[in-house]
């Protein structure tokens, strides 16, 4: 009776993606500014910290050396299901520099590309804003304005450095909790996820042909995603993503949709976007090294998003480089007009790149983006390569063999032939970007226009 009292009482606390104890996690910190009043002169540093997801984390048998995840690959004895796989295996504090390549000082964020560690060869990270060692700091953006600066002039074609917003719980998920980055979903009901919910996702579990460490479970973790930036030094998109529901929402095999599965537009999200890219929409001398824009040098983001409480009515976006502040530019596609992402816009650009699917609309478009960025939001910053598509969507002409002179077929000037992984590694493995001097307040409180 005891024992039965006592074992349903630990059930909870052993079973559902737990944390080990062979190595202390200990947050990189890094300061941000919450901004008020106007022009960027009213902002008080705020003491935050970063924490890398949990899918870049050792994974191994509670108690004891053994991996319960090697490569791309798990562990059948120790993970024969999901659930026993989540009772026995537990994640492992991270070291930032040593293993992942990520460092922080003061206000900055550093994320190198390839890291040789002792046990392993890292590729690029993810990492989220905390407001403390256990929650994430939640944004609420509508309203407000969202600033950062950039140093993208080590990112070739093929490579994404990206600052963005999901839908994600602040506590995280599992018995590690937001500690150890967990609970991560975005637009592309993401099944290449270890864990989903306190719970493995070994079950129907492919490694993956082209990705030593990855793989596809059979579950998938979906949310509103909101793409402030996806950029290297070449091109560079702004892409709010729709979602049926809000939050997290976990979905089952190819009925995730997304990147991830058969059946792209099967899930409850849009997986495309309603993107504004200066290349893609005929603006081709905008972005780039000595463009307007010039990548070779630093530079600030400003993202406005306009509206209050659940509506959103434009997303606004302005650059700062060298002390002058520069406009996005007027779309040159016919049928496209305005320089900032509102519904009509969205339809605008359907039309005009006559795509045979809008899933943005399909789900909820604007409406439900807003949705989402009223119940908050996490900070995501990455660095990653494209073991589906070589980033060719973001760079180069994509579909490949679409004609490039069609609207919305050309989004940079990499060659098609860019960006495959294997070579992006080998040829670029010291890449990086570096975000920092991040602001955050009212719409006109973290810069001068
Ligand atoms: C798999 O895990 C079991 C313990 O659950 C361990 O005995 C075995 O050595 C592991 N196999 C590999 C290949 O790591």
């Amino acid at each position: 009776m005891l024992a039965l009292l006592l074992s349903s009482l630990l059930a909870p606390l052993v079973a559902g993606q737990a944390a080990g104890t062979y190595q202390t996690e200990t947050h990189p910190k890094m300061t941000w500014k919450q901004c008020s009043g106007t022009g960027g002169t009213n902002c008080q540093t705020v003491n935050g910290e970063v924490v890398v997801d949990a899918n870049w984390r050792w994974l191994h048998v509670t108690g004891d050396y053994t991996n319960c995840y090697t490569g791309n690959k798990w562990n059948e004895t120790a993970c024969p299901n999901n659930d026993k796989c989540s009772q026995n295996c537990v994640l492992e504090g991270a070291d930032y520099s040593g293993t992942y390549g990520a460092t922080a000082g003061s206000d900055a964020l550093t994320l190198k590309f390839v890291t040789q560690g002792s046990y392993s060869t890292n590729i690029g990270s993810r990492l989220y804003l905390m407001k403390d060692s256990s929650s994430y700091q939640m944004f609420n953006l509508i309203g407000n304005e969202f600033t950062f600066d950039v140093d993208v002039s080590q990112l070739p074609c093929g490579l994404n450095g990206a600052l963005y917003f999901v839908a994600m719980d602040s506590k995280g998920q599992g018995t590690a909790g937001a500690k150890y980055g967990t609970g991560y979903c975005d637009g592309q009901c993401p099944r290449d996820l270890k864990f989903i919910n306190g719970k493995a996702n070994v079950e129907g579990w492919k490694p993956s042909s082209n990705d030593q460490n990855a793989g596809v479970g059979n579950r998938g973790s979906c949310c509103t995603e909101m793409d402030i930036w996806e950029a290297n030094s070449v091109s560079q998109a702004l892409t709010p993503h729709s979602c049926d529901s809000a939050g997290f929402q976990e979905c089952t095999g190819d009925a995730c949709g997304g990147t991830y599965s058969a059946t792209r537009y099967a899930g409850p999200c849009d997986p495309n976007g309603c993107d504004f890219n200066p290349y893609r929409l005929g603006v081709t001398d905008f972005y780039g090294k000595g463009k307007t824009v010039d990548t070779s040098q630093p530079f600030t983001v400003v993202t406005q998003f306009v509206g209050s409480g659940s509506s959103l009515s434009e997303i606004k976006r302005f650059y700062v480089q060298d002390g002058k502040t520069i406009a996005q530019p007027e779309p040159k596609v016919s049928g496209i007009t305005g320089n900032s992402i509102t519904q009509a816009w969205c339809d605008a650009q359907n039309k005009a790149f006559q795509e045979d699917v809008y899933p943005f609309n399909d789900h909820g478009g604007m409406a439900s983006v807003a949705k989402g960025l009223q119940r908050g939001m996490v900070l995501v910053m990455s660095l990653w390569d494209d073991h589906y598509a070589n980033m060719l969507w973001l760079d180069s002409n994509y579909p490949t063999d679409a004609d490039p002179s069609k609207p919305g077929v050309a989004r940079g000037d990499c060659a098609t032939t860019s960006g495959e992984p294997s070579q992006v590694e080998s040829q670029s493995p010291n890449a990086q970007v570096k975000y920092y001097n991040i602001k955050f307040g009212p719409i006109g409180s973290t810069f001068k226009q």
